[in-house]
């Protein structure tokens, strides 16, 4: 048996298995460079819907397709191979009925061999992941911000900071729990409701922008790297690859316009000529 064959990739039951123990680790990847590297350090690789601002450039979410999940979850299991793989449903791919759900989510397991899909919202999906896990799809859930509602919702902005919206979204929490999603992620929620949240259902939270007591935290790649120009207040930028990739493509500009580049020892010199 080769040393590739002896490693196990994580499943949503090892992750389920962290809750309360060992904080979750877990970033976004859409490409199989960069899951390499994030799946050295990382329990959790989440192939985000958010591809389609970052990679593509879109206002939102909600024009990406099952299509584009699907080739961006097939590159990143192609780079990684410890994390867990969760790819997102995207908007449009299982809100009609519980069985478009499963036909979307049979496709991103089959078509990628990931382990696991994210679906956004609480307790109008609640039925949906029941269906789902009942026939052997690992969901994990999404609750507080849910960006795919950014046209009924209106903005991007925190949920929870008044006291009454904590019922609500209390009770999306407990739903998603209660119908067997494997962990849940808290987005942008007021951090005392986040960690009451945390305390109260039984499988991990997720954090991102919501409070340290979650069981685990995710932040975009991107974002983290400082390759986004505009991030929200909840995003820690632990380097600055934007300017430096700016500066590494302007000494390039420079040196193939002063015909410094390529230099001699990056052309092919012709072979020694046979005596
Ligand atoms: O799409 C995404 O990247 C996400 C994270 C922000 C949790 O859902």
């Amino acid at each position: 048996m080769s040393v590739q064959d002896e490693i196990r990739r994580l499943t949503a039951a090892d992750i389920q298995a962290r809750k309360g123990g060992e904080p979750i680790v877990c970033l976004t990847s859409y490409h199989a460079h960069t899951a390499r590297i994030v799946d050295q350090h990382c329990d959790i690789i989440l192939v985000g819907d958010s591809l389609g601002m970052v990679m593509h450039g879109l206002e939102t979410t909600v024009p990406v397709t099952l299509d584009m999940m699907i080739l961006q979850g097939h590159a990143v299991m192609r780079g990684s191979k410890r994390a867990l793989v969760t790819v997102d449903m995207p908007f449009g791919s299982y809100e009609a009925s519980k069985e478009q759900a499963f036909m979307s989510a049979a496709r991103v397991l089959k078509e990628t061999g990931c382990g696991a899909i994210k679906m956004e919202g609480g307790v109008r999906v609640a039925e949906t992941v029941r269906f789902l896990v009942e026939r052997g799809v690992p969901v994990m859930g999404h609750i507080g911000l849910t960006p795919q509602s950014i046209n009924t919702i209106g903005s991007f902005r925190a949920q929870g900071r008044d006291e009454s919206d904590w019922a609500r979204i209390e009770d999306d929490a407990r739903a998603v729990a209660e119908a067997g999603a494997f962990s849940i992620v808290i987005e942008a929620v007021a951090e005392p409701l986040a960690r009451k949240i945390s305390g109260a259902v039984k499988v991990p939270t997720i954090g991102i922008g919501a409070s340290v007591a979650c069981d685990g935290q995710v932040l975009v790649l991107e974002d983290m790297l400082g390759l986004s120009p505009r991030v929200p207040k909840f995003v820690k930028r632990y380097t600055t690859l934007g300017p430096s990739i700016g500066e590494a493509v302007a000494a390039y500009a420079a040196e193939v316009r002063a015909r410094a580049f390529p230099a001699a020892e990056h052309v092919y010199p012709m072979k020694a000529k046979k005596p």
